[in-house]
């Protein structure tokens, strides 16, 4: 699958959960893209997509592979930026249909006017505690938006803040020294602010979409991580 022949993104992940101890690839990426593209393969057929918090471009390049006509990503570590418009550049069937944007996410999405098709947030949601802010950029800016985040337990929509260190490359970015506050929704959040922007609300079903090592895994086995695919009803 598509991962297993892009082990480039394996190489330069700054992801912990993305190796084994050994430092061999785990099978989290793969994995995921079984919930994330092939679940939902018929949002990417000709769609421009825009993929916040896009890292080394894992899933832009999964996007344009799976049928994406364009792909923007957006990206706050500049050493992930880079890796991605290295690995794209030794691609030359992905030429001229992507472009990545450095800086704070929130700031490069203020400056976009026009909708995309498809919105890819993944690992993005928990590490900013401007839930809000997020799903209303999703409303200007999503006809369809795949949504996966690490959630927690509560039967109301309830956001748990914590403080995150953020030295490493797949986390928040900073906002108070070494550290950033961010905030960990419950999936009734996710409810209650899709309804609240006018989105239908599904979620993927981890559990049936063919998975047989959950190396790695568990997050997503047990629900603690989803994943969801919001419809603008508009
Ligand atoms: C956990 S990684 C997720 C990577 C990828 N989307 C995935 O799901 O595999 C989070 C990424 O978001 C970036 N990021 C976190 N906070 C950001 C912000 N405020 N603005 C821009 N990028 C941010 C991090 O640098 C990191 O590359």
């Amino acid at each position: 699958m598509f991962f297993e022949d892009h082990p480039e993104f394996h190489e330069t992940s700054g992801i912990k959960s993305d190796r084994m101890a050994d430092d061999s690839p785990s099978p989290r990426l793969g994995n995921r893209y079984r919930g994330i593209v092939l679940e939902n393969i018929s949002l990417f057929k000709d769609a421009t997509v825009l993929d916040i918090g896009c890292h080394n471009g894992r899933w832009s390049m999964a996007a344009l592979h799976a049928g994406a006509k364009y792909v923007t990503g957006i990206e706050g570590r500049k050493e992930a930026v880079e890796n991605a418009r290295r690995i794209f550049a030794g691609q030359k069937w992905v030429k001229g249909n992507y472009s990545f944007l450095f800086g704070e996410a929130f700031e490069l999405l203020n400056n976009f006017a026009w909708p995309f098709d498809l919105v890819l947030c993944l690992g993005f949601m928990y590490h900013t505690p401007h839930h809000v802010k997020l799903f209303e950029h999703f409303h200007r800016l999503g006809k369809t938006v795949i949504l996966d985040t690490k959630t927690v337990k509560y039967n109301k929509p309830v956001t748990s803040y914590m403080t995150e260190s953020v030295t490493s490359p797949g986390c928040a970015l900073p906002t108070f020294g070494k550290t950033a506050v961010v905030g960990v929704p419950s999936r009734n959040v996710i409810y209650y602010l899709a309804e609240h922007f006018k989105f239908d609300c599904t979620e993927v079903n981890w559990r049936s979409v063919g998975i047989t090592d959950w190396t790695n895994c568990l997050d997503y086995y047990g629900g603690s991580r989803r994943t969801y695919v919001l419809r603008s009803k508009a």
